[in-house]
């Protein structure tokens, strides 16, 4: 038997059509209805009695996931209840909201307002029912003028789990259900104004409205126009001053009428393509530095304050970003102003996603078929929806400049109604861009304005850019899948962006993490009672944690999106200027050089140089001989804040260092002994590692020092985990269970000379390898390592040696890339000087615990008595973990320091790219040399 909400030709029922979004003001009221609210929630929507007697308490907007009904639930594509559309599951949990309010007068018209209820709401006013609207992050307007009366009123909202529409909102994220959003009266004049579109271009402010109101325009305070208008208005802006992302200018239009006022704040902008495809923002070829922006909180689940969300969009300025998505769903209009305001280019989603119907099939490959019919998007009875989805995301947000496209939704094949939505939309508003990634994937590009895709590789990037197949903009709408440690690609993405003027960037998947906390540890799919599909940690893919704090992963995408590129040659620093609309005169620029980390003298600039303008600079600095390494190191900051840096390499010669005799060894059975002078080392032949090391009386080392090749597999590294580790009984290296072998180790002209070798269990070695060690008078102990690889082995996640140090060496410091973690591949983010740091401000408490806080082109690390050097430099990592832990534990509280310093000199680290998502890290990145040379010394730091 079809419920009435399970009916895809009923999906609202007296709800207003939609228009542009404002809170009239003047003599117009405006009743927020946020706050507590009486709550009553049943697991079945039958069960709902006619009068209830028994009422909890529930803060209005929220999610009843939160409060106790119900746990969270995360699913990615797969849809939480059989695919049999349109039908959900028979017991549909319904929550009841119910609460008072005051009209002081009865006047005018009344107007009730959700901003977002999901999955649906049944509106009652004093026991009377309004009306019926779907849609969960669409704005639902009903006229309950007829229904209220003067003094104490009672609103009733019925909400349902799951409506047909629920088939339209399978986006990868969080469940959840209630009224999430703003929900507010309107009290407004008899005969006010219904609909307010505003269209600029770059000289001319044109207003259509119905009937006659004042309209009055402003600039900064200073009235520029009022007058009376008919329908329509046309105001020739004098010296106008347009808006862009960077400088967000906003002319205030006010509409009058019936004592009522409606303001607007306008944009004057053009949006085009060139003929060369590219995105011209008022004639001027523009990048998209984008981030996906889903709402999420890590308390309150789709629930995000106005303070928050323009928290997050200030972050991404701060972070270089001039573009944001609203994945996969239109925002609170309230997000719109503050892109307007703040400057952000937004690619505006309606809120389509039916993704699970890829699996609706069992033990069928990962395809949108289409010819199944079976698709919403290709069934005409969804057409309706789908098309009212657009309209009314459309009309709520016209007349917003930030706005430069229109998307259909999300991952929801392609189909006729999307070409329905794409007809209406360009129909309506031709002034923006049309964004329908299915179709590019469907290879029905010409269907939307850009070609739109997601996690694609460099190579098919570049192809795009340069075939004659494609004649659009390209823009990826996500790339750079930023879960856990990473992205690892999101520099090179945008250099190859920055070369070929058809790509207008992107918008990297995706803002923040989507967790649950409880009782301080972030939690995902999998760990709430109950969830009958889930998709893990998948959702914990920011580029910012879920507290919006940073990690390098951030970092490295502010480097990428950083407003100036520089190079230098001969002492010429070349500085280029990838700002659209800003001069760098507008920053202060700062450039130094540093001899052995050592910072001389700053000099400061004001840069003269117009947008995607060069000027080159004559760094006075005559060739030196020092330690470490010589760089040239810029910064671009204004009002103190950060927003590029950039080095550079210098020549220098290095010092010369006289090598210390050698000291005689003596051994026995197992050991061979090392003492001088304020040092006494034991070194093990069977384990091939030294087992103590004491200097000045004290015992530095916690444990046998051993070669590894392991790392806890990062989110990116999944793919890759079952060749590494011991996943299965059959593909892996088992490289997390290692034996070291000692074959050989004998003393000889006073060094110990070692063959060796490193296998997983069950598995033929998968290292062999000579080691030389030669220990100076003075206790130094210089390391030769000689290895190979065996050849049909896969690439590796590291090489190298690692020390256990006991808790004294928790402090250290270091010569070499930080203070950020970095990998080859995310390493734009940190520079090269000389760094203090400690375990615990090393540790990066990704929601999966996982692999972190590498150090690259280390020459130098200092912790405890101990100095790690290299002339040509090593990775390093330190930490309260060991590599075991980290990647046993699931979550941050299944972490377990042992009290000792774990300490990784390594070859080489593989780097980290995107392959949670994205394409498999490039080859270039992988660490899959066979045969490896490296050496370092280990200094010990003896008092004299
Ligand atoms: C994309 C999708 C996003 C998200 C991402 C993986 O395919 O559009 O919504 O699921 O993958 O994190
Ligand atoms: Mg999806």
């Amino acid at each position: 038997m079809m419920r009435a909400y399970e009916n895809i030709q009923f999906t609202s029922e007296n709800r207003k059509s939609p228009r542009s979004y404002y809170i009239p003001g003047g003599c117009s009221q405006y009743l927020l209805l946020n706050g507590e609210w009486k709550f009553a929630y049943f697991n079945r929507d039958i069960d709902v009695p006619e009068k209830i007697k028994q009422w909890d308490k529930i803060n209005v907007p929220s999610c009843w996931q939160l409060y106790g009904y119900e746990n969270p639930n995360y699913t990615n594509i797969n849809y939480p209840y059989p695919c049999d559309p349109p039908y959900v599951p028979t017991d549909n949990p319904c929550g009841v909201y119910e609460r008072e309010f005051e009209l002081e007068k009865k006047w005018g018209k009344v107007y009730y307002l959700f901003e977002g209820v999901s999955s649906c709401a049944y509106l009652y006013i004093n026991d009377t029912y309004v009306g019926f609207t779907q849609g969960s992050h669409l704005q639902a307007e009903f006229d309950i003028t007829e229904y209220v009366k003067e003094g104490t009123n009672k609103v009733t909202v019925k909400v349902l789990k799951w409506c047909c529409g629920s088939y339209l909102e399978d986006q990868d994220f969080l469940r959840f259900n209630g009224i999430f959003r703003d929900t507010y009266i309107l009290q407004r004049p008899f005969g006010h104004i219904e609909d307010v579109e505003i269209i600029p271009n770059k000289k001319n402010i044109h207003i259509v409205s119905e009937g006659a109101c004042e309209v009055s325009i402003a600039f900064e305070g200073e009235v520029l126009v009022q007058t009376q208008m008919e329908n329509e208005f046309t105001y020739e802006v004098e010296n106008p001053v347009l808006w862009n992302a960077e400088k967000p200018a906003l002319y205030d239009v006010v509409l009058k009428r019936e004592g009522e006022e409606l303001k607007f704040r306008i944009g004057l902008r053009t949006i085009e393509v060139s003929n060369q495809y590219e995105l011209l923002i008022n004639g001027m070829s523009v990048k998209l530095h984008g981030v996906n922006h889903h709402d999420t909180h890590q308390y309150n689940g789709w629930c995000q304050t106005d303070e928050e969300l323009r928290k997050d969009l200030l972050l991404m300025k701060e972070l270089n970003m001039n573009c944001v998505r609203t994945a996969h769903y239109p925002p609170t209009p309230k997000f719109m102003e503050m892109c307007d305001e703040i400057g952000l280019y937004v690619i505006c989603e309606t809120d389509i996603e039916t993704h699970g119907f890829l699996r609706r099939l069992p033990n069928v490959e990962y395809h949108f078929d289409m010819d199944s019919n079976d698709w919403p998007a290709s069934t005409l009875e969804w057409q309706g929806e789908h098309v009212e989805r657009m309209e009314r995301m459309v009309e709520t947000f016209k007349n917003y400049a930030s706005i430069i496209m229109w998307s259909t939704g999300n991952e929801s094949g392609h189909g006729v109604n999307h070409v329905a939505m794409i007809r209406w939309t360009r129909n309506r508003d031709n002034s923006r861009l049309i964004h329908c990634e299915d179709a590019s994937r469907k290879q029905q590009i010409h269907n939307a304005d850009v070609y739109s895709r997601m996690y694609i590789t460099f190579e098919e990037l570049e192809k795009a850019a340069v075939t004659k197949d494609i004649c659009m903009p390209v823009f990826l709408c996500e790339y750079s899948h930023a879960m856990g440690n990473g992205p690892g690609d999101v520099y090179e993405y945008n250099e190859i962006f920055d070369k070929y003027p058809k790509l207008i960037g992107g918008c990297i998947w995706e803002w923040t993490d989507h967790v649950v906390m409880v009782d301080g540890v972030a939690k995902y799919g999998g760990d709430f009672e109950g969830e009958l599909t889930n998709d893990g940690n998948f959702c914990c893919d920011g580029l910012v944690f879920a507290d919006r704090s940073f990690k390098a992963g951030t970092m490295e995408a502010k480097a990428a999106f950083q407003p100036i590129r520089t190079s230098c040659e001969d002492g010429v620093l070349s500085v280029y200027n990838r700002l659209d609309f800003t001069n760098l005169n507008e920053y202060d620029f700062t450039y130094w050089v540093e001899v052995d980390g050592v910072k001389g003298e700053e000099v400061t600039l004001n840069l003269d140089v117009a947008p995607h303008e060069t000027v080159t600079l004559e760094i006075p600095y005559t060739e030196t001989t020092c330690q470490y390494g010589v760089y040239l190191n810029t910064r671009l900051t204004k009002a103190d804040k950060e927003y590029a840096q950039t080095q550079h390499e210098l020549s220098y010669k290095v010092e010369e260092t006289v090598s210390e005799a050698s000291l005689t060894l003596t051994e026995d059975q197992y050991h061979i002994y090392a003492s001088g002078e304020g040092f006494q080392y034991v070194f093990s032949k069977i384990y091939g590692g030294f087992t103590s090391m004491i200097v000045d009386g004290v015992e530095q080392l916690a444990g046998t020092s051993k070669f590894s090749m392991f790392r806890a597999t990062t989110d990116n590294d999944a793919k890759m985990r079952p060749f590494w580790a011991n996943v299965n009984i059959w593909q892996g290296e088992n490289l997390d269970c290692a034996f070291t072998k000692v074959y050989e180790c004998d003393i000889c002209d006073d060094k110990i000379l070692l063959k060796g070798s490193l296998a997983g269990i069950s598995r033929k070695p998968v290292l062999l390898y000579d080691m030389e060690i030669r220990i100076t008078v003075g206790g130094t102990v210089e390391i030769g390592f000689n290895g190979k690889i065996r050849e049909d082995a896969t690439w590796m996640p590291r090489l190298g040696m690692e020390f256990t140090l006991t808790e004294q060496a928790s402090a250290f410091s270091y010569y070499g890339r930080g203070p950020w973690e970095n990998y080859c591949d995310m390493s734009h983010c940190a520079s090269i000087g000389a760094y203090e740091s400690d375990v615990d401000s090393e540790y990066v408490n990704y929601v999966y615990p996982q692999e972190h806080g590498n150090h690259m082109n280390v020459k130098r690390l200092t912790l405890g008595k101990l100095e790690f050097q290299s002339e040509d430099g090593f990775e390093c990592n330190v930490s309260k973990y060991t590599i075991d832990d980290l990647d046993r534990a699931k979550h941050t509280d299944e972490l377990h320091p042992d009290g000792n310093v774990h300490v990784r000199i390594d070859y080489k680290v593989s780097g980290l790219g995107t392959a949670s998502c994205g394409p498999d890290l490039p080859e270039k990145y992988r660490f899959s040399e066979k045969e490896v040379t490296y050496r370092f010394k280990i200094v010990n730091l003896h008092k004299e």
